[in-house]
């Protein structure tokens, strides 16, 4: 066997290297004593759990982040960054979690932020706009460089991010969980990229909790656990189990629960919806309780935005939505949840979380006007804080401290609190869009049984996803939808790779 943790050949040194770097927060030390190193021309996988330091240790290379203590070394020489700026001047370029693009601005704008092609002392926008074009080309994204971000979607905000860092002079590349909001389509030509850039050399360090993804890069794969270097190994001597044991210290048992089917009586039922925006047009589907429905299609196929339209968040301007019975058809979020409708959105930032507020806040947000929590017009901390912890406890929230502000937990455990929030009060319907983007194995698992349990005890589920495994594993029937349309209606029979990926683009099932 290779000795995986050594750069390949004696002598030359790696692209960088940490050594024994560690980061102290306030009551968390995030990095105990990190090694790592990267080579010119690979793919080094960083692995680990929720919270296990990945995301530091890659804001700590790329200058957002200083570390507490240790030593980073780039090409052997000593190095430290003191912005994410100076970085990318010395062609280490960073694709963060939450991304870093501006709302208020164009996406050619962004694309351009800080190196702005000048010529004659004012931005040659037409250059800039041509070489916008080209890039978003080469990555086969489909976006309008003169798009305003603040309006684009969640993975189209995501796809800018990834074009800025490709945009470049590389010689290192971070790509912290790049895919979490993309297609697959979308991630197939981010993987040819990353292909392309390796050719040339550049080191890749890329976050994931994908499996597939592991597979299809993966030259290195460095595990960490609790902030500490537990292995490196060549991607070609492991095997998933071996890597999840690895990450976690135990095996883990299978990933999707067996969730039984119960349907009931018809809880949503939307007739003809055509949105305002125009994303969905004349779609028709009906929920039942005990059931969980998979909605699956590309992005911007009106998978979301039908729901989105169902809680409110978007005008419908013909066509019905009906829950348990009444017509609710453009009614607010808040009457919705009040009548049993619970939307969980794919962004945990913009609609979901309040990040400077603490967990409990956030958690317990959906129930401050129904008891035990509401006292009158008061709020009962003592019950409310009891809540919290329970439910903390229940999604194991790690660090288990809710009174912490959100934006101090990782981005997984920041999904949990967001889940967590659906919990508090009496729901019949239960809508989770993408509802384990950035969450590990054992964590995805722990999501799985919980919205199992949902549907088992009698509520009407609906799981929004890109993620195809998620829908062919979980979903009891499926829709799939293409230009705003439902394009086909799968019983559990008929849910299979084969049947749905034609239906992703428009075609008829196989
Ligand atoms: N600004 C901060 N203040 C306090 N603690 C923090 C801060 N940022 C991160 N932490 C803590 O540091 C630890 C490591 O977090 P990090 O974000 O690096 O995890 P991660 O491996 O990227 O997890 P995930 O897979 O969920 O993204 C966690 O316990 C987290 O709560
Ligand atoms: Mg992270």
């Amino acid at each position: 066997m290779t000795d995986a943790t050594r750069p390949r050949t004696p002598g030359e040194p790696p692209l960088l290297e940490l050594l024994r770097v560690s980061k102290q927060y306030p009551g968390v030390l995030a990095l105990d004593g990190m090694n790592f190193n990267l080579r010119p021309g690979e793919v080094h996988v960083l692995f680990g759990e929720n919270g296990a330091g990945k995301s530091t240790m890659i804001s700590i290379i790329s200058g957002a982040v200083q570390p507490t203590s240790g030593d980073l070394l780039m090409r052997g020489e000593p190095m430290r960054f003191a912005s994410v700026h100076e970085a990318r001047s010395r062609g280490v370029t960073t694709v963060f979690q939450e991304f870093s693009v501006v709302p208020s601005m164009t996406v050619e704008e962004n694309l351009f932020l800080g190196s702005e092609t000048r010529r004659g002392g004012f931005l040659a926008k037409r250059k800039m706009r041509e070489e916008a074009h080209a890039i978003l080309a080469r990555l086969g994204f489909d976006l309008n460089p003169k798009a305003i971000v603040a309006r684009l979607t969640r993975a189209e905000q995501q796809m800018v991010e990834i074009a800025r860092a490709f945009r470049s002079e590389l010689s290192v590349l971070i790509l912290d969980e790049p895919t979490a909001s993309l297609t697959d389509r979308e991630a197939d030509r981010l993987f040819a990229l990353v292909d392309q850039v390796k050719a040339q050399g550049v080191g890749v360090i890329y976050i994931t909790h994908r499996m597939r993804e592991i597979e299809r890069l993966a030259d290195r794969i460095t595990v960490l656990r609790d902030g500490k270097f537990i292995t490196t190994v060549d991607a070609s001597d492991v095997t998933q189990d071996e890597l999840v044991r690895l990450m976690t210290g135990r095996v883990v048992g299978g990933i999707f629960p067996d969730i039984k089917a119960n349907p009931g009586r018809t809880v949503l039922s939307i007739r003809g919806l055509t949105t305002a925006s125009g994303s969905v047009k004349g779609a028709d589907i009906d929920i039942r309780a005990g059931e969980l429905v998979g909605l699956a299609g590309l992005v911007g196929s009106g998978k979301s935005e039908i729901m989105r339209a169902a809680f409110g968040l978007e005008r419908a301007i013909s066509g019905t939505v009906t829950l348990e019975g009444k017509d609710v058809t453009n009614q607010s979020p808040r009457r919705l949840l009040r009548a049993g409708f619970s939307y969980m959105p794919p962004d945990r930032r913009v609609e979901g979380l309040a990040m400077m507020r603490s967990c409990t806040e956030n958690m317990t947000f959906a129930s401050l006007d129904i008891k035990p929590i509401a006292r009158g017009i008061f709020i009962n901390r003592v019950k409310e804080d009891a809540e919290a912890r329970r439910l903390a406890d229940k999604l194991e929230l790690h660090p288990r401290r809710p009174d912490r502000a959100v934006q101090a937990f990782s981005g997984g455990n920041q999904q949990k609190v967001l889940l967590a929030r659906s919990l508090t009060r009496p729901i019949s319907l239960y809508v989770f869009d993408e509802p384990t983007v950035g969450v590990d194995v054992g964590t995805r698992a722990a999501i799985y049984r919980f919205i199992g349990g949902l549907c088992e005890a009698g509520a009407a589920v609906v799981v929004i996803s890109s993620d195809l495994p998620e829908i062919l594993n979980l979903a009891h029937r499926a829709y799939v939808f293409y230009d705003g349309r439902v394009q086909d209606e799968l019983p559990k029979a008929r849910i299979s790779e084969a049947s749905i990926l034609p239906l992703f683009f428009g075609k008829h099932a196989a």
